[in-house]
């Protein structure tokens, strides 16, 4: 990593801590490594982003039904998905020190190797299962023993028959959902790149099994996800695709593409859209004994679907956005998030505290929009401060209320990336941002 590029990881890493977008999970425990929460400002932006996901995805589309299925399932649904046998990594152990690597990140070994004066030996790569156990129930043991979901695509693939029979979707259709996943990692890191609890959001879009309509729909949803991701706010040259090799496709994937972000450590993935075949409802079908076929219902043809999987982190590209959108310009430093994303869409203040006229004047503006926008508050400081301090947690407009408001009921807006002003009437305010925010 370039000291400029380490500098920016360190300062958005820092801003999330201070400004109460992402804190360490456990801190006051000395922390649990690969756990993050994310706090008062960092549940704002998470949440806008998965809406806006979430409407695009289900509420605007005509083909895509949404669940939320159970975290925890019957261990026999990761057997059947093929998790137990090869979710796995391959490990390898320093012999000096016993810290523990994955074989295939060389920059992580290598890193590692500096750490000592001796030549480091490894052990040879064992396979390690990244499924997380835990145990239900009142006995501890091998019968009580369960997996928190690796991925969350199985609870769509064993809901297959039940979204048929109770709705009136027909192939081509996707099922999506947004949820935490957990895996063992073996070396979580950089900051909330890669931990161990984090959430994801998929669509299982299930198509007719042949050939033509497979490299359709997986160039379509390649596209879709890549045109998604610059709409939200993301720079062309800042994502490319990348097409695994076959040595490095999951077992249940048989062509699969990345769409990469130029991370500060270099170009890494941020989603990934899978070819999954039949793979999941053939082998579900198999280990639950439960005819999993589709009917058409013009046809009468039955057949096992095949399934293009767009499969996205929440984590990842949250942390991708914030990369993107940091600047220090001005004699400040910006986050120049989209208004959509951004955690508050505006703040208000009055123009000094001291006077109760303002103060009166900006609390009702302040109450009015809360019941349409996230707003922020604040009458700490000078005008100078506040707007910096709400341009560092990417608030695109503020509100102050000002001697002129109490004579003719119009405020001062600023807008956040151009620093411009502009009067507005208090009465024109709510739709002034709904336009914006269109
Ligand atoms: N259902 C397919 C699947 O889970 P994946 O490539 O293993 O595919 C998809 O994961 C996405 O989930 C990744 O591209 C990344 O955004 C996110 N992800 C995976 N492991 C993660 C981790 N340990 N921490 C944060 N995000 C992770």
């Amino acid at each position: 990593m370039s000291q400029e590029s380490q500098n920016k990881m360190e300062k958005i890493v820092a801003l999330a801590k201070r400004r109460g977008f992402i804190f360490p999970g456990s801190e006051i425990y000395g922390g649990l490594a690969g756990t993050w929460d994310y706090g008062p400002l960092g549940a704002l932006l998470k949440k806008n982003f998965k809406d806006w996901w979430w409407r695009d995805m289900v509420q605007v589309r005509r083909d895509i039904v949404g669940i939320d299925a159970a975290i925890m399932m019957n261990p026999k649904a990761w057997e059947a998905s093929g998790h137990v046998a090869a979710f796995t990594d391959p490990l390898v152990e320093c012999k000096l020190c016993h810290a523990r690597f994955r074989a295939d990140k060389p920059e992580d070994t290598r890193a590692h190797e500096k750490t000592h004066k001796e030549k480091v030996f490894w052990t040879e790569p064992q396979k390690f299962n990244l499924l997380v156990r835990a145990y239900l129930g009142v006995i501890e043991g091998k019968e009580s023993e369960i997996y928190l979901r690796g991925e969350i695509t199985n609870g769509a693939q064993v809901n297959f028959k039940n979204i048929i029979d109770s709705t009136r979707v027909r192939v081509p259709f996707g099922v999506a959902q947004i949820g935490k996943a957990f895996r063992n990692e073996i070396t979580p890191g950089n900051f909330i790149f890669r931990s161990r609890e984090f959430e994801q959001m998929e669509v299982q879009f299930y198509i007719k099994p042949d050939e033509k309509e497979g490299e359709k729909w997986f160039q379509y949803w390649k596209q879709n996800r890549m045109d998604w991701f610059l709409s939200i706010g993301f720079h062309k040259e800042h994502l490319r695709f990348r097409d695994h090799a076959s040595d490095e496709r999951a077992h249940y994937a048989s062509v699969a593409c990345d769409i990469e972000f130029l991370a500060p450590w270099g170009w890494d993935e941020m989603m990934g859209i899978h070819h999954r075949g039949d793979w999941d409802l053939r082998r579900h079908q198999e280990y639950a004994k439960v005819d999993l076929h589709y009917t058409d219902p013009d046809t009468g043809e039955k057949y096992l679907p095949w399934d293009i999987e767009t499969s996205s982190g929440v984590d990842r590209p949250l942390l991708f956005l914030l990369l993107e959108s940091y600047a220090e310009e001005a004699g400040r430093a910006v986050l120049k998030l989209h208004p959509r994303l951004a955690p508050y869409t505006a703040a208000v203040f009055p123009l000094v505290a001291n006077k109760p006229q303002l103060a009166d004047a900006a609390g009702k503006i302040y109450d009015d929009l809360r019941k349409r926008f996230m707003v922020a508050w604040d009458e700490r400081g000078n005008i100078g401060k506040r707007y910096f301090s709400q341009d560092e947690i990417g608030t695109p407009w503020c509100v102050t209320v000002d001697y002129q408001t109490l004579e003719d009921e119009t405020v001062t807006v600023r807008d956040r990336d151009t620093m411009k002003q502009e009067r507005v009437a208090i009465a024109d305010l709510q739709t002034y941002f709904e336009e914006k925010l269109q």
